[in-house]
């Protein structure tokens, strides 16, 4: 069991990082670049990322492992560990290393199902090990002025909140409709790996008991139903409709390799900061055109949108109800006519609040007196607007004497992940569904 002592003291928390994939990769560069953290050890299955990832980081080799399996069945080899790993990994991973004794920060979703996400608490508790959850929209400047004007009664009692989340249909179909969270049984329903963030800020924004929720959504366009004249299972067997289709995997991994595409509207947010490299990254294999090509013949990312195995849904509508009233909406769409957004609209009994948290402003508007003002916020150059930096400053700072319990703790985080299985079942049901 590690030394608590050791955390308390001002020594720097060493680090080892399960899964050097994107998230792996985002958290370690913020970590590297803090004097509370030391990256010291790493557990990667793809021999590249492994080795890149140990290069830049200068890891020993006697710490860099090819799975989290061998890592986790070591003594301890760091203070604490980052589950980066694929959603399905996660409590396997979370709960063997709060048992080893590490310290946790665990990527969302927490697990797949309710009964792991509870294990991960119930864990977390008996070990006394801090954990947070990567719920990164929580730190984002924006939604912490948002949350601080709420708390100061700023617009009154919270009446409702609509927020929406709008993704760009390109990178939905890479990630949603080719890629690792197309489909249920591999990693988890689209609500969960996308939208558990924002089911999370709605909740904590509402500040109170979420009491029931309903929801409708459908997988309704990426379907065999709506493809184009002349589809073909995949884009490089000839597709008549290749040419002016907006998903061509051919003009977004190969037109101008290594470069953007100006005919395709990347996401410029978040950890997509550079959108093509990104999607290129998920491919597997080198930068030539040969190599991207064969990719494309073969894996997933070539295949037509219309004629994957997805079933994750392009659209859904979420309705929560709180305690004392508070309700609230939630929408997210596949469709958004550019980047990936999110916007935010909270009325109250004294005023509205709208924020732009890609544009890092926010909106005050008072009644009776009809005052307003809009606040801006310093735009941070990192991952989630930001966000990802300040996630691991409020990492540091839970080591603090006076840290006190993350603001995204295992047991909060179980709390809105709660929601989350609730809302999924009401859609699936079509009833609904009381939280207990
Ligand atoms: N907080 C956020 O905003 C956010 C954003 C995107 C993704 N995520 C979550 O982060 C997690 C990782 O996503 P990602 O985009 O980094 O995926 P990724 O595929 O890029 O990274 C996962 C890495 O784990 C490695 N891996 C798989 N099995 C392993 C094993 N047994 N041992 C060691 N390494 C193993 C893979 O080779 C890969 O490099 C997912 O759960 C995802 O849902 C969170």
């Amino acid at each position: 069991m590690l030394e608590a002592s050791f955390i308390s003291s001002k020594a720097p928390i060493s680090v080892a990082v399960l899964g050097a994939g994107h998230r792996g990769r985002a958290y370690a560069e913020q970590m590297a670049a803090s004097a509370r953290f030391q990256v010291t050890a790493v557990a990667e299955s793809d021999p590249e990322r492994r080795s890149a990832f140990a290069e830049q980081h200068q890891i020993d080799r006697a710490r860099v492992f090819e799975s989290a399996e061998e890592l986790l069945a070591l003594p301890p080899v760091a203070d604490l560990i980052v589950v980066a790993l694929m959603d399905q990994l996660h409590v396997g991973a979370a709960v063997s290393a709060l048992r080893s004794g590490y310290h946790v920060l665990l990527e969302k979703p927490m697990a797949t199902t309710l009964e792991d996400c509870e294990l991960i608490e119930r864990t977390q508790r008996e070990t006394g090990r801090t954990l947070m959850v990567c719920h990164v929209l929580r730190y984002h400047l924006v939604n912490q002025k948002v949350k601080e004007l709420l708390d100061e009664g700023a617009i009154g009692q919270i009446v409702t909140i609509d927020h929406v989340e709008a993704l760009d249909p390109v990178f939905f179909a890479s990630m949603f409709v080719r890629g690792q969270w197309n489909n249920e049984q591999t990693s988890t329903f689209f609500l969960m790996a996308k939208c558990c963030h924002d089911i999370d800020l709605i909740s904590w924004f509402a500040g109170e008991k979420c009491r029931r929720v309903s929801s409708f959504g459908s997988l309704s366009y990426f379907t065999r139903e709506c493809e184009p004249p002349g589809a073909t299972d995949r884009c490089t067997q000839g597709c008549l409709a290749e040419p002016s289709c907006p998903y061509s995997a051919l003009k977004i991994h190969l037109s101008g390799a290594g470069s953007h595409n100006p005919s395709i509207q990347y996401p410029d947010s978040a950890s997509d900061v550079d959108a093509h490299r990104v999607y290129n990254s998920s491919l597997g294999c080198g930068n030539s055109r040969k190599e991207i090509l064969h990719a494309l013949e073969t894996g997933p990312y070539g295949r037509c949108v219309y004629r994957s195995d997805n079933d994750a849904v392009d659209r859904q509508v979420v309705s929560l109800e709180y305690d004392h009233g508070i309700v609230a909406t939630f929408t997210v769409t596949a469709f958004n006519a550019s980047i990936n957004q999110r916007f935010t609209r909270i009325h109250g009994t004294g005023g509205v609040i709208t924020c732009d948290y890609k544009g890092n402003w926010i909106e005050v508007r008072k009644f009776p007196k009809n005052t307003f003002e809009r606040i801006e916020l310093p735009a941070i150059q990192a991952g989630h607007g930001g966000a990802d930096q300040l996630i691991i400053k409020a990492l540091a700072g839970s080591f603090d004497p006076e840290g006190g319990d993350p603001l995204t703790s295992a047991a909060r985080s179980l709390e809105t992940h709660r929601i989350v299985f609730a809302a999924e079942e009401a859609r699936k049901s079509g009833r609904v569904v009381a939280l207990n």
